[in-house]
C-alpha cells in the first residue's frame, strides 16, 4: 500500500489536472471541491502571507503594510524525493521554471498588475503557483486579500464588499480548511478572520485558528487566554506564530534565521514556554498536512464515486461527440478520462 504522503501528492495531481484542463465534475460538487485545501484568511495586514511563507518555508510572497495581496494565489506545494533542485512553475507560463524565489515574488507582482494594472485593486482571477522541493509537505493553500473595513484612495467603494465575497467563496466550501489569521496586537473580539470562521464554520471543525504578531503585543499581557482556547474555542487548538518583522524583511533576514528566532521566542518564553513544542510554522505546517492527511482518508469512499461519475460522464460526452482523436476538445477529454482512470485506481489500492 502506498503511503499517505503519496495520497496527498494524488489529490494535489488531481486538483492541477482540474485547473489545467477544466473541472470535469458536472452536476453537483466539483471534483476541485470534493477535495480538499486550506484557504488562509484575515484582516489587512494580519500576517497571511507571512504565515503562508513560513509553512512553505520560502520567501516567495509580496508582502508589506496596505493591500499587497490582490489577487487569489493557488499555491500547490508538492514534495519530491530528497536531493532533488528545488523549482517553482505558474500555471500562466507552464515552460518557464522558477530556481530563483525572488523571482517568484517578482513574478506574483507582475501577474498581478498585469489583470489589475498597478493600483489597488483586486481581481478574483486566481493566480496558480506549483512549488516541487524535497523540504515542503503536500499541501494546497491559497493566500487571499485581506478583509478590510474601508476602501483606500484609488479603490472602487465596493472594494469591502467585493473582498467579503471573494474570501465567501472559498471559505464556503464544506471541503475548505480555514487557516484563520489573526493579530495578537488587537483584541481578538474583533478579527475579521474569527468573525467569519464562526459564520461559515460555526462548530469550528474546519477552523485553525493562528495567533501572529506575539512579539508585538504590549509589555505586560500576554495571549494565553486566546492560544489555550478560553477566549474563542475551536475543536483544534491555536497555534501561536512569530513571523519576521517589516524591519527583518528590510534586512533579508532569511527563513532559516526567522524560524530559529521563533523557536527561541518560544522557548525562552516565561508565558508560552509550557506550550513551545504546540507553537510556530513548523508545528503548524505539520498539524495541517496531519489533519489534510485525515480529511482524505475520510473522503476516499466520496472522491472515488465522484472520480467514477466522471467517467461516466466524460464517457457519455465522448459518445455524444464522436469520439474525436485529433488534437481539440475530444482530446482533452480523453486525457482527462484516462487521468479519472488511474486516480480510481490508485484511490482504490488506498481503500484495502
Ligand atoms: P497580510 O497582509 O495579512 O498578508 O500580512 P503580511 O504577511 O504582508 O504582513 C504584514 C506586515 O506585518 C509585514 O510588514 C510583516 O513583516 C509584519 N508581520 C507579520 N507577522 C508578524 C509577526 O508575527 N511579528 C512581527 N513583528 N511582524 C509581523
Ligand atoms: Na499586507
Ligand atoms: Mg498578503
Amino acid at each position: 500500500m502506498a503511503t499517505m504522503e503519496s495520497l496527498i501528492g494524488l489529490v494535489n495531481r488531481i486538483q492541477r489536472a482540474c485547473t489545467v484542463l477544466g473541472d470535469h465534475g458536472g452536476e453537483g460538487m466539483s471534483l476541485w471541491e470534493a477535495l480538499p485545501s486550506v484557504a488562509v484568511v484575515g484582516g489587512q495586514s494580519s500576517g497571511k502571507s507571512s504565515v503562508l511563507e513560513s509553512v512553505v518555508g520560502r520567501d516567495f510572497l509580496p508582502r508589506g503594510s496596505g493591500i499587497v495581496t490582490r489577487r487569489p494565489l493557488v499555491l500547490q506545494l508538492h514534495k519530491t524525493e530528497n536531493g532533488q533542485p528545488e523549482y517553482a512553475e505558474f500555471l500562466h507560463a507552464p515552460k518557464k521554471r522558477f530556481s530563483d524565489f525572488a523571482s517568484v515574488r517578482k513574478e506574483i507582482q507582475d501577474e498581478t498588475d498585469r489583470i489589475t494594472g498597478k493600483s489597488k485593486q483586486i481581481s478574483n482571477i486566481p493566480i496558480h503557483l506549483s512549488i516541487y522541493s524535497p523540504n515542503v509537505v503536500n499541501l494546497t493553500l491559497i493566500d487571499l486579500p485581506g478583509m478590510t473595513k474601508v476602501a483606500v484612495e484609488g479603490q472602487p467603494d465596493t472594494i469591502v464588499e467585493d473582498i467579503d465575497n471573494m474570501v465567501r467563496t472559498y471559505v464556503e466550501k464544506p471541503n475548505c480548511i480555514i487557516l484563520a489569521i489573526s493579530p495578537a496586537n488587537q483584541d481578538i473580539a474583533t478579527s475579521d478572520a474569527i468573525k467569519l470562521a464562526r459564520e461559515v464554520d460555526p462548530t469550528g471543525e474546519r477552523t485553525f485558528g493562528v495567533l501572529t504578531k506575539l512579539d508585538l503585543m504590549d509589555k505586560g499581557t500576554n495571549a494565553l487566554d486566546v492560544l489555550e482556547g478560553r477566549a474563542y474555542r475551536l475543536q483544534h487548538p491555536w497555534v501561536g506564530i512569530v513571523n519576521r518583522s517589516q524591519a527583518d524583511i528590510n534586512k533579508n533576514v532569511d527563513m532559516i534565521a526567522a524560524r530559529r528566532k521563533e523557536c527561541e521566542y518560544f522557548e525562552s518564553s516565561p508565558e508560552y514556554g509550557h506550550l513551545s513544542s504546540k507553537m510556530g510554522s513548523e508545528y503548524l505546517a505539520k498539524l495541517l498536512s496531519k489533519h489534510l492527511e485525515t480529511v482524505i482518508r475520510q473522503r476516499i469512499p466520496s472522491i472515488i464515486a465522484l472520480i467514477n461519475k466522471t467517467i461516466d460522464e466524460l464517457n457519455a460526452e465522448l459518445d455524444r461527440i464522436g469520439r474525436p482523436i485529433a488534437v481539440d476538445s475530444g482530446a482533452q477529454l480523453y486525457t482527462i478520462l484516462e487521468l479519472c482512470r488511474a486516480f480510481d485506481r490508485i484511490f482504490k489500492e488506498h481503500l484495502d
